[in-house]
């Protein structure tokens, strides 16, 4: 059920009835537990945590869960949460927790180490790893000059029939909330409406995008990056590219997952050393990119030979507003509203 012993719960009541203004016990920093509750896979970040525990002595105990359910789980829990940290999979989360007052405002010492694009305005949450969307494509079938230069281009009637995309798909959805941030509804709108008059097919995820391109059906598809990764381990000579549009399409955007702490963490010391953690190039940046094929978020981390556009991603991915990214709804009604 709950993290840690019935102890560690009653004890948190205790501290909550004792503050005074809201903001948090005022006492000496005791930086040896950490809550913290992870919407990130256990397989992929446990052994991360483990390192931590090792390196700092701290101990941590995790509750671990789909995103959405834990942010349902710290609107029911309130100002009683016994969480310290949230890492979430999805900007859509961190946002609307931000908005909610949940978060406080991090040191400058952490949210400096981040580029622009890869933390909250408001400085409450930052980014720890990111996966990119992409165009893939046909080599064969697309030569290089041909390929359009922005996600605006597929709406040309040279590409009907060609393009593959997931519409229903999480990533999608991010996807073109981000577009609804950057350009606005109107232009969104007219976007899908072109992309739909092209005929693109639908397809459930990303994986058979790819697999749709590499066996003819499409020339041209709308995946995340680490897709086409996983069939080139199988085979390094599928038949199938990937790149970036031009630097700062939306097209480009990293869907980052990240990283906050709550307004009413009792161990907040101990809460941004974890996030300095997470943030350490040589160790948990290096580690998220080897592991995962994700893209990290600090300069000086290593970065996976396979992964397109390497570490510049700071360049490549559009600099938008990750606080705004949480109107997953209003993005299904647009598409409704365009028959997709
Ligand atoms: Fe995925």
């Amino acid at each position: 059920m709950l993290i840690g012993s019935a102890g560690v719960i009653i004890a948190l009541g205790v501290m909550v009835g004792a503050w005074v203004d809201g903001a948090g016990p005022a006492r000496a920093d005791d930086a040896e537990s950490l809550v913290l509750y992870c919407g990130r896979g256990q397989s992929l970040v446990g052994p991360l945590i483990e390192k931590f525990r090792a390196q700092t002595g701290i101990d941590v105990k995790v509750k671990y869960g789909g995103t959405t359910e834990l942010v349902a789980t710290l609107a029911e829990e309130r100002d009683r949460s016994p969480a310290d940290v949230f890492w979430a999979q999805d900007a859509a989360s961190l946002g609307q927790l931000s908005r909610d007052g949940r978060f406080s405002r991090l040191p400058d010492s952490i949210t400096g180490v981040v580029a622009e694009n890869f933390r909250s305005s408001s400085g409450t949450w930052v980014a720890t790893s990111g996966r990119a969307r992409v165009l893939a494509y046909s080599p064969s079938r697309v030569k290089a000059q041909d390929l359009p230069a922005s996600v605006f281009d597929l709406t040309d009637p040279k590409w009907k029939g060609r393009i593959g995309w997931a519409p229903t798909n999480a990533s999608f959805l991010a996807f073109v909330t981000a577009m609804r941030v950057e350009h606005g509804d109107d232009k969104t709108r007219q976007w899908l409406i072109g992309m739909k008059n092209n005929s693109p097919k639908a397809y459930p995820k990303n994986s058979p995008i790819i697999e749709a391109i590499a066996s003819g059906e499409i020339d041209l598809g709308l995946p995340n990056h680490y897709y086409l990764l996983r069939y080139r381990a199988m085979d390094p000579n599928y038949p199938v590219a990937q790149t970036f549009f031009r630097d700062g399409d939306i097209g480009n955007l990293l869907l980052v997952s990240g990283v906050g702490v709550l307004k009413t963490a009792l161990n907040k010391d101990a809460a941004h050393k974890f996030i300095e953690f997470l943030l350490s190039p040589d160790t948990a940046q290096s580690f998220l990119a080897s592991e995962d094929m994700e893209y990290p978020v600090v300069r000086g981390a290593a970065v996976p030979e396979q992964l397109p556009g390497k570490g510049a991603m700071e360049r490549v991915t559009p600099r938008i507003d990750l606080d705004k990214l949480s109107d997953l709804e209003g993005t299904r009604k647009l598409m409704s509203e365009v028959g997709l």
